[in-house]
C-alpha cells in the first residue's frame, strides 16, 4: 500500500514516519522546500521525542521518502493524508486556506483510484465540502475523514498506541483502504470506529472541547481551594478515582496553551454558531483560560508586593508544556513578557532551549541549568511541568537565591517538603507555605 502525507507539521511527519513504520511505502510532501531537504538529511524540523530515530531507520529501509514535488507525491498513492494547518483567523474561525490549496495542488495529479483522507482538524462539513468543491473541478475523488488525537511530546506512543481510531467514510472502499493502512493497530485491539463524515469531524473538537472544559474547571475547583483550605491536587485524585471523571486532565495550573485547544474550542464556537447552535459552556471555558492568564499575573505580583522592578526573577520552564520546545499560545508568553514591562530582571531555563522562546523572550537572560538560573533571585516562577524540576535539590536552591520564595504554578512538590527547605512556597489550589 503506498501512502502519500501532505503537510510535515507535527501531525502530518509523526503521521507519515508512523505509517512507514507499519511497513507502508510512504511519502511526505511539503511545499516548504528548506524543510523538505532537512527531512531528506534526516533532520527533524520539530522537537518529538523518538520521532528522529524511527524517521532514519524508515528512511534507510527505504520505505520512507519527502518530497516539494506535490505530483511526484500523488500519482501512484493509494491514500493521501492531508495534514497541513487550520489556523485561528482573527475572529477565531478556522482558516481553511491550506487544506483548499493542498487540494488544489494535488487534484490534477492523483491518482484516480486514491482516498483524500482529511486529518488536519476542520469544521464540520468541511470534508464533503472538499468533496464537492473537486466534483467542481471535475473530480470524483472520494474523500474520508481520520481525526488525530496525539498529544505533543507523546505523539509517536499516541500513534502507536491510541485510545482509538476514528473514520468518518462514506464507502465500503474507503472503509476497506483504511482498515488496510491500520491494520497493525487493529491486532493490537485498539478500537476501529466508522462514522459518517460530520461525526468524525466533530468528535475531534468535541473531544478537544471537553478536555480543555476539564482543565478550566479544575482551575476554578483551585481558585476555591485558595480561599477555603482544601487541597486541589487531593480533591483531584478523589474525584478522579470515579471511573465516570477519570484522573486524567485534572492538573490545576496556568491554563491550558499549545496549538490545538485555544484554536479548536474558539472554532467550535464558531461553527457551532453558523450551524445557528449557541454552546455557551465552550465559550465560557474560553473566556475563564484567557482571564486565568490574568489571574496568574497578578498572583506572581501580588507575591512580589506589586513591585518587581530590578527584581531578579528566575523562570524555570516557558514552553506551552513539557517536552516541548513549542511556544504556541504558552501562558508563559503573557506572564513574561508582563514581568519584563515592569521592569523585572528575567532569567529564564527551560530544558527545550526552544529557539522560538528565545526568539520571543528576546529582553531576558538564558541559563544552561535550573541551578544557574536561581543564582541570587528574588523570585522563583516554574510555569511548565518538566520532570526534571521535580528532582531540583530545593535545599541547594535555597542557598543560591537572595530571596527564598517561590512561585510554582504548577504545584510540582508537595507541601511537605517545600516547607523543609525554608521557602515561601505559593503553589496553585494549595495553602501557602510559610
Ligand atoms: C492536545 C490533545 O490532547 C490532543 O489529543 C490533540 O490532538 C491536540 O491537542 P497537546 O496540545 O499536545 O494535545 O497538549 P495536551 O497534553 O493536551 O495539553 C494541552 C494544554 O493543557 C497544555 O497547556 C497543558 O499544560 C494543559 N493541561 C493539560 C493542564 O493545564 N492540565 C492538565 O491536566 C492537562
Amino acid at each position: 500500500m503506498k501512502i502519500t502525507v501532505v503537510g510535515t507539521g507535527y501531525v502530518g511527519l509523526v503521521s507519515g514516519v508512523c505509517f512507514s513504520d507499519f511497513g507502508f511505502n510512504v511519502i511526505c510532501v511539503d511545499n516548504n522546500v528548506s524543510k523538505i531537504e532537512k527531512l531528506k538529511k534526516g533532520i527533524i524540523p520539530i522537537y518529538e521525542d523518538g520521532l528522529e530515530k524511527l524517521m532514519v531507520k524508515n528512511m534507510r529501509i527505504g520505505r520512507l521518502s519527502f518530497t516539494s514535488d506535490v505530483a511526484t507525491g500523488v500519482k501512484d498513492a493509494d491514500l493521501v493524508f492531508i495534514a497541513v494547518g487550520t489556523p485561528s483567523k482573527p475572529d477565531g474561525s478556522a482558516d481553511l486556506s491550506y487544506i483548499y490549496d493542498a487540494v488544489s495542488d494535488l487534484a490534477p495529479h492523483v491518482n484516480k483510484h486514491a482516498i483524500l483522507v482529511i486529518k488536519s482538524t476542520v469544521p464540520v462539513g468541511t470534508t464533503r465540502a472538499v468533496k464537492k468543491f473537486l466534483q467542481d473541478k471535475g473530480n470524483d475523488l472520494e474523500v474520508a475523514f481520520n481525526p488525530e488525537f496525539l498529544r505533543e511530546g507523546v505523539a509517536v506512543e499516541d500513534f502507536l498506541r491510541p485510545d482509538r481510531i476514528i473514520l468518518g467514510v462514506e464507502s465500503k472502499k474507503a472503509e476497506k483502504a483504511l482498515v488496510r493502512a491500520y491494520r497493525p493497530l487493529y491486532m493490537l485491539s485498539i478500537p476501529i470506529m466508522f462514522t459518517d463524515l460530520e461525526t468524525a469531524e466533530l468528535s475531534k473538537y468535541a473531544a478537544n472541547a471537553l478536555l480543555a472544559m476539564k482543565i478550566t474547571f479544575i482551575n476554578e475547583v483551585a481558585n476555591l481551594c485558595e480561599k477555603c483550605g482544601a487541597d486541589v491536587k487531593e480533591v483531584a485524585h478523589a474525584i478522579g478515582m470515579d471511573k465516570r471523571i477519570g484522573e486524567q486532565f485534572l492538573q490545576a495550573g496556568p491554563g491550558y496553551g499549545g496549538s490545538c485547544f485555544p484554536k479548536d474550542t474558539s472554532a467550535l464556537s464558531d461553527f457551532a454558531k453558523k450551524f445557528g447552535v449557541d454552546m455557551p459552556l465552550v465559550d465560557e471555558v474560553i473566556r475563564s483560560n484567557c482571564a486565568r492568564r490574568d489571574k496568574m499575573i497578578k498572583k506572581i505580583m501580588d507575591v512580589c508586593d506589586n513591585d518587581v522592578k530590578n527584581k531578579n526573577v528566575s523562570v524555570l520552564g516557558v514552553t506551552f508544556k513539557a517536552n516541548t520546545d513549542d511556544m504556541r499560545d504558552s501562558p508563559s508568553i503573557g506572564i513574561v513578557n508582563y514581568l519584563l514591562e515592569k521592569g523585572a530582571k528575567v532569567k529564564i531555563y527551560d530544558p527545550s532551549f526552544s529557539k522560538q522562546a528565545q526568539d520571543i523572550f528576546k529582553n531576558a537572560e538564558w541559563s544552561s541549568n535550573v541551578y544557574d538560573n536561581c543564582n541570587d533571585a528574588d523570585v522563583i516562577v516554574i510555569l511548565t511541568d518538566w520532570a526534571e524540576f521535580r528532582a531540583v535539590n530545593l535545599a541547594e536552591l535555597r542557598c543560591r537565591v537572595r530571596n527564598p520564595l517561590l512561585v510554582d504554578l504548577r504545584s510540582m512538590y508537595t507541601v511537605s517538603e517545600v516547607k523543609a527547605t525554608g521557602f515561601v512556597y505559593h503553589s496553585v489550589g494549595r495553602p501557602l507555605v510559610k
